[in-house]
């Protein structure tokens, strides 16, 4: 309910006192008529304005929207979950569903139509990329940003656009999600560098590789954050190697935005990042949504592979010419519910501030990952003692209970969402588990008990430390029970 609204329910007993007294409460007809407006006494500000929120680390959680709706678990009873599946998509704030509500009373045809509301929409749409660009630190002189759905989306754009051949080269890391290596993958040629034993990007092996391949690399592809270990990549470093041989960094956001400052401006110039993509849906706002930042003159130099509507000049019988960027990359009629939610999203994360995210999760993580320690034959991925450098994102295992049995126990039993499996990662997720390329090949599919994989639990600005404690007393009760329908489950792979 808006403002506006609430301020008319407020009002409607005096309105109707003064009805009623207007009208000596005697005459039904007159009592219908309502007052003039100067009759109605003027609000005082004291007793009507509502108090404006301000949106802290502290109470976030009453404003997130299915929080505390309850789910039901397998003996039939209900209770609201502990979600601590955010690395894959976040629940929505209300703020940001209040301000889609709010938007869609003016949304109308964006960049296509003459009335009021097409007009309105095309100026938001068209000034909500100035708040993105402020957003991660873009300088607007020389990037422009353009509106995708996901990250998935905005990499295969990006790779459809900049890839020209297969000889191409690019830079890739071992870490990457799917997204991030996939659309490379399959339009040229792709080089990796490695992870060591505790999962961290060798830096080393960045610069190595652009040494050995010197003035080949085109684009150094790199997660600014792992979705499996949360470890946060030092993307400048990485650009300067990059920018030094004669590539441009393209950074995969997925897994930042929601949880640190991101800046593409580095200390120095050769610092800077080239290009940025990230999801809305991973940063409360649902409806898809998501960007990818770049400089003008490199994207206005390409097309992505996607075409249709809104991204042309003029089509004749046998020829058409295209826009300049942003337009010429968003064929189609766009997603406006996803950038309104988008833009709310970022007021709200810069409102709680990522000074105290980042202090939170950190306290989350650590209680979490004090918590598993405790716990008789566990695996923590990545360093569980310096854990500064991560997100708050822990991925766990038993020696000898399989994974996918216990997180459906969690879920179904417990009520606590984690992610099981690899999490669309599967070449950091295998070296992480010491499964060789080799053996990862029979895996038809990561999905079952048949196939290994990790429990991932993945926090957001809403979680509490009183969840963590929770979750840690739920999975103490179902180790026992988890480890026996391992043993009985002759189709499980019994290490994880
Ligand atoms: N969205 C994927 C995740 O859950 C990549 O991490």
């Amino acid at each position: 309910m808006n403002n506006a609204m609430k301020k008319l329910l407020r009002l409607l007993p005096v309105l109707c006192l003064l009805t009623c007294l207007g009208a000596g409460c005697t005459d039904q007809s007159s009592a219908d008529e309502q007052p003039k407006e100067s009759e109605v006494p003027a609000e005082t500000p004291a007793e009507t304005e509502e108090p404006e929120v301000r949106y802290t680390i502290d109470n976030i959680r009453d404003y997130v929207v299915g929080v505390d709706e309850p789910v039901e678990l397998a003996d039939g009873t209900t209770r609201p979950m502990i979600n601590f599946d955010n690395a894959a998509t976040t629940p929505p704030l209300k703020p940001v569903m209040d301000a889609i509500d709010e938007e869609m009373k003016m949304y109308g045809s964006i960049g296509r139509g003459f009335s009021a509301k097409s007009n309105h929409s095309t100026d938001f749409f068209n000034e909500t990329r100035q708040r993105v660009m402020r957003f991660v630190g873009a300088d607007p002189e020389i990037n422009t940003c353009f509106y995708v759905n996901s990250t998935t989306d905005g990499l295969n754009k990006l790779a459809s656009a900049l890839i020209g051949s297969k000889d191409d080269l690019v830079l890739a890391t071992r870490m990457e999600h799917h997204a991030d290596d996939l659309p490379w993958r399959e339009r040229c040629n792709v080089i990796y560098a490695e992870v060591d034993e505790q999962g961290r990007i060798i830096y080393e092996d960045i610069e190595r590789l652009l040494t050995e391949n010197e003035g080949k690399v085109k684009y150094v592809c790199v997660t600014a954050a792992s979705n499996v270990t949360g470890y946060i990549t030092d993307v400048h470093r990485i650009a300067k190697m990059a920018h030094a041989h004669g590539a441009m960094i393209i950074v995969d956001g997925a897994q930042i935005v929601a949880h640190r400052q991101f800046s593409m401006k580095g200390e120095t110039p050769e610092e800077d990042i080239d290009f940025f993509v990230f999801s809305a849906h991973k940063m409360y706002s649902p409806y898809g949504g998501g960007a990818v930042i770049g400089p003008w003159d490199v994207l206005d130099r390409h097309m992505p592979q996607f075409y249709g509507g809104g991204t042309i000049k003029i089509v004749t019988d046998y020829d058409q010419v295209y826009k300049y960027s942003p337009e010429s990359y968003e064929a189609g009629s766009p997603n406006y519910a996803g950038v309104v939610g988008m833009s709310k999203a970022m007021d709200i994360l810069e409102e709680v501030g990522f000074d105290a995210i980042a202090e939170h999760e950190k306290k989350l993580n650590k209680r979490l990952i004090d918590g598993l320690k405790k716990f008789d034959n566990i695996i923590i991925y990545g360093d569980s003692e310096n854990i500064d450098d991560r997100v708050g994102v822990v991925s766990f295992n038993f020696t000898d209970i399989n994974s996918y049995i216990i997180a459906a126990k969690l879920a179904d039993v417990g009520g606590a969402a984690t992610r099981r499996g690899a999490f669309c990662a599967h070449p950091y997720v295998w070296r992480l588990m010491g499964i060789s390329d080799e053996e990862a090949a029979s895996f038809e599919n990561c999905i079952d008990m048949k196939t290994p994989g990790m429990i991932r639990v993945s926090f957001g600005i809403y979680n509490t430390e009183e969840e963590v404690d929770r979750f840690l007393e739920i999975l103490g009760k179902l180790i026992d029970e988890s480890r026996e329908a391992t043993m009985l489950q002759a189709d499980a792979d019994p290490r994880y």
